[in-house]
Parts: C-alpha cells; sequence; structure tokens
C-alpha cells in the first residue's frame, strides 16, 4: 500500500508537472500507454495469489483511475491555457490604423456610361440630364409622337395614376424627352448628350423594365447628314477601340428625325462566336437622323435657320457587346460574384486613347 500511495504522489506530480498537451501525452503513454508503468502492474494481477490480488486489485484500479481522471483534469487546464495565450497574441489593436483596400467595383452600366460621355465629351458635347418621371408632351407629343401615333403601342409605357384634369405622368421610355427640355430652355446651338434611365413594360432575355440610354442632340446653323455620320463613326471608333470597324447607316424610320437611319457595325459569327470588326455579319447598335422640323418648331426653333441631328443607343447593349455579357437580365440581379467577374476597379479611368487606363 505504502508503494500504492508512493506511486499516486508520483504519478500525479508528474501529470501535473505536464506543462503542455505534448508533454502531458507522454506522460500518458508513460503511465496508461500499452507498456506503461501502470499497465504493467496491472498486467502482474494475473500473475499473483489469489489473497495478494484482492488486496492490490482494487488498489492499483484506483490508482489508474485517479491518474486517468488526472491527466483529463489536466487537459482541460492546458486547452484553457492554449486558448488564452492564443486570444492574447491573435488581440486586435483597434487604434491601429486601417490597411485602405478599394473593395467596391464600378458597375459595368456606370462605367460604359462614362466611357461614352469622355468620347462625346472629347468631341465638345456637355451632359445634360432630365426626369425620369416625364408627362405626355415631353415624352411623346414634342417628339412629333401624336396621341394616335403606332410608335406609342411600342414603347409599352409605364402609366401613373390619372390626375383630376386627367392627364397622367409617366415613366419615360427613352432618354429622347431631354432634347425638348435641352431646347425649350436654352438658345442654339446645342451639343449635348443625355445620359440616363429609361422604362418600358418589357422583360425577357433581351428586355428588363428599367434600362439605360445614352441620348445625342446636336443644332447648329449648318448641320447635315455629313457631320451625323463623321461624329458617329467616330464614336464607334473610339468607343469599340476598333479604328477601323465598318459602320453602316440603314434607311429607318423615327417620328423625331427625317431622314432616320440605323446603324450597324460589322462583326463576324464564325464558329458561334461574336466577333466586332471586319467580317460578313452586321449588329445594329444605335439610331439616328435629322430632328424633324416638327421637332424643332414644338420647341419654339425656327427650322429655317437651325438644324441638327440626334442619335439614341442603349447602354446595356453596347456594355454587353463591348465586354461579352452574354445575359442582359444579370446586370440587374445584384450578384456580388457577377460584379466582381464584369466589374471594374475604382481607378479605371475612361479615355479615348486606347480605351482604359489601367
Ligand atoms: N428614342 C429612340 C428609342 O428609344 C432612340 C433614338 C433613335 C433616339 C433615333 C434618337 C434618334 O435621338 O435620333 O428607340
Amino acid at each position: 500500500m505504502d508503494n500504492i500511495d508512493a506511486l499516486r504522489t508520483e504519478w500525479l506530480e508528474r501529470v501535473a508537472a505536464a506543462g503542455d498537451a505534448a508533454a502531458l501525452e507522454q506522460v500518458r503513454v508513460a503511465a496508461l500507454g500499452r507498456k506503461g508503468r501502470l499497465t504493467e502492474l496491472l498486467k502482474g494481477l494475473g500473475a499473483m495469489g489469489l489473497e495478494e490480488r484482492r488486496a492490490a486489485g482494487p488498489a492499483l484500479n484506483g490508482l489508474k483511475d485517479a491518474v486517468q481522471a488526472a491527466i483529463l483534469a489536466r487537459q482541460g487546464v492546458l486547452e484553457r491555457q492554449a486558448q488564452g495565450v492564443r486570444l492574447a497574441a491573435e488581440r486586435v489593436d483597434v487604434t491601429l490604423p486601417v490597411e485602405y483596400r478599394a473593395e467596391g467595383r464600378i458597375h459595368p452600366i456606370s462605367q460604359v456610361t462614362d466611357e461614352i460621355v469622355a468620347i462625346f465629351g472629347d468631341m465638345g458635347f456637355t451632359v445634360a440630364e432630365g426626369p425620369e418621371i416625364e408627362d405626355d408632351f415631353h415624352n411623346f407629343s414634342a417628339l412629333n409622337i401624336p396621341p394616335e401615333h403606332p410608335a406609342r403601342q411600342e414603347h409599352d409605357t409605364f402609366y401613373f395614376a390619372p390626375h383630376a384634369d386627367g392627364h397622367r405622368m409617366l415613366l419615360r421610355t427613352h432618354t429622347s424627352p431631354v432634347q425638348i427640355r435641352t431646347m425649350m430652355r436654352h438658345a442654339p446651338p446645342h451639343r449635348i448628350i443625355a445620359p440616363g434611365r429609361t422604362y418600358r413594360s418589357d422583360s425577357d432575355i433581351t428586355h428588363t423594365p428599367m434600362f439605360h440610354q445614352v441620348e445625342g442632340l446636336v443644332i447648329d446653323k449648318v448641320t447635315h447628314m455629313g457631320h451625323l455620320k463623321g461624329c458617329l463613326i467616330e464614336f464607334l471608333h473610339a468607343f469599340f477601340e476598333l479604328p477601323d470597324v465598318p459602320v453602316r447607316f440603314r434607311p429607318s424610320y423615327f417620328p423625331f428625325t427625317e431622314p432616320s437611319a440605323e446603324v450597324d457595325i460589322g462583326c463576324s459569327r464564325k464558329g458561334g462566336e461574336l466577333k466586332i470588326g471586319a467580317g460578313d455579319g452586321w449588329l445594329e447598335i444605335l439610331g439616328c437622323g435629322m430632328v424633324h422640323p416638327n421637332v424643332l418648331l414644338n420647341c419654339g426653333v425656327d427650322p429655317g435657320i437651325y438644324q441638327g441631328f440626334a442619335f439614341g443607343m442603349g447602354v446595356e447593349r453596347v456594355a454587353m457587346l463591348k465586354y461579352g455579357i452574354p445575359d442582359l437580365r444579370t446586370f440587374y440581379e445584384s450578384d456580388l460574384r457577377w460584379l466582381r467577374h464584369y466589374g471594374f476597379a475604382a481607378l479605371d479611368q475612361p479615355s479615348t486613347q486606347g480605351g482604359l487606363a489601367r
């Protein structure tokens, strides 16, 4: 029994002295492992006589339980100690200055709008804006789209509830009303572009109820189709960063321009892959024309003195083409993975010399 007491004292001391998990494990193996000291003693019970075993058995098993319990308790203490050390080491010093990281990304719509504005800015255009909630006059009538005009049906307009006098406001279906506001507010000449949100009750793979357009308007004393073509060809070459992309003007119809044209750029679709540049295909990119004399008259501009041209394009469409974004709807799903992939770093500056300066 003295022997047992001495063993108990010895092993409990060794357990208490273990300074970390590895040392404690060594003690455990030395005491209770397959060839451990206490294991060996317990094995020895089999060789004893009955009397001897009766006395030694419970004592040895008691010793083993006590050492096991001590090891477990010590393990808990050591774990708490280690955690305390780790927490102290990992303490955050909230007084340290923050490391600056530009986490935000610029949405492709903002980026492309900036690029368009920068290119026309270099050509002497200024940015004009107008309200997104418009009236019938600015969105339709003044643009030579009278109430019974079939173009109204094509616009799928969102209307607000009518006022007491019957007139109802609407969400502008295009940025063209900014032309009207510009001409009614200021005297010519004009050279503006108007980027902004537009709305139509339409939703499928190629339409979202809210989308963006950039409108352009030039009014001066001598302005003709040649200016219109030169201006837009220059823009398309700069925007797509392809100085020799073919540009085609195709006769078309818009109520607010006469003559009107749609503008296509060359592309190839070899192997199902769309590539902008010379090729055997064409892609429609924008609408344009010489401002209709009725529009000038509606705004108090004398068509005998002033003429001009206008154009309009969809920002999503040109963004998709320039940056290879396949699905229009993803622009507005607010998926961060999408934005990290297609978004632009805050310091990407639009420039007209060879595209983005990085
Ligand atoms: N407003 C037209 C649309 O939303 C786009 C447009 C075409 C604007 C020709 C123009 C233009 O100024 O001249 O479809």
